[in-house]
């Protein structure tokens, strides 16, 4: 069910209200506490994920940089991370944390909400928390097919709706409304993984035309 109305004045509302009371950074700083890895189970993530050591990968809206890292190691010195967001705030902590890390083979993108602006295709995109925060999602990952090499692939974590306060604020989305609505952009179900209690965790493959 799309919330509509609802659903963009009360995110609305939220960036307003993080703006103006300044804890933006704090709440992605809340996003990297090392407690997540308890449930967010990083390592087991990545592996499911089988990146091939040089590869290129996205990060798409990938906030204080919680998986950035993780995605950095996978890769390898050889390998990309494109750490892509539309915030300002999100980019700037990337880039001092990767001063701070020595972490060379990241580039942050600062996006556009209908176009992560990718400098060259990638072997994976991925994509955590952020699927419900997207419009136009059939068409966006439709077009972004064009940003994905041969045997490109798609990863997509996000919450399980769970109750109506929540929902308010942050529309969640169904794992079944994810795989519907990335086969109707164009791709095909390759793993489906019930690996987190609070996510779901599929991964998409570009259909050859
Ligand atoms: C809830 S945070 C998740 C951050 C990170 N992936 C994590 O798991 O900690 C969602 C992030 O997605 C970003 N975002 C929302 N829509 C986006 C879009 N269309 N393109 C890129 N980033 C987007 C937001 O700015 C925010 O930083």
């Amino acid at each position: 069910m799309h919330h509509g109305l609802p659903r963009k004045f009360f995110s609305a509302l939220l960036i307003v209200m993080l703006s103006l009371t300044g804890c933006a950074e704090r709440t992605y700083q809340r996003m990297n506490d090392p407690s997540r890895d308890v449930w967010q189970k990083p390592q087991g993530v990545v592996e499911k994920l089988a990146i091939v050591r040089g590869s290129r990968v996205a990060d798409l809206g990938a906030g204080g940089g919680y998986f950035t890292w993780h995605l950095a190691k996978a890769v390898g010195p050889r390998g990309t991370v494109y750490a892509v967001d539309i915030e300002e705030i999100a980019i700037n902590m990337i880039f001092k944390e990767m001063a701070a890390r020595g972490t060379p083979n990241v580039r942050p993108v600062r996006a556009e909400p209908h176009d992560p602006r990718l400098p060259e295709p990638v072997d994976l995109v991925f994509s955590c928390n952020t699927y419900h925060q997207m419009d136009d999602r059939v068409a966006y990952f439709r077009s972004l097919a064009s940003s994905l090499r041969p045997g490109g692939r798609v990863a997509i974590l996000d919450l399980y709706p769970r109750g109506f306060v929540p929902d308010l604020f942050d529309h969640r989305v169904e794992k079944e409304e994810v795989r519907r609505e990335m086969e109707d952009a164009g791709y095909l179900l390759v793993g489906d993984y019930d690996l987190i209690d609070r996510q779901h965790f599929q991964i998409f493959a570009k259909t050859e035309s």
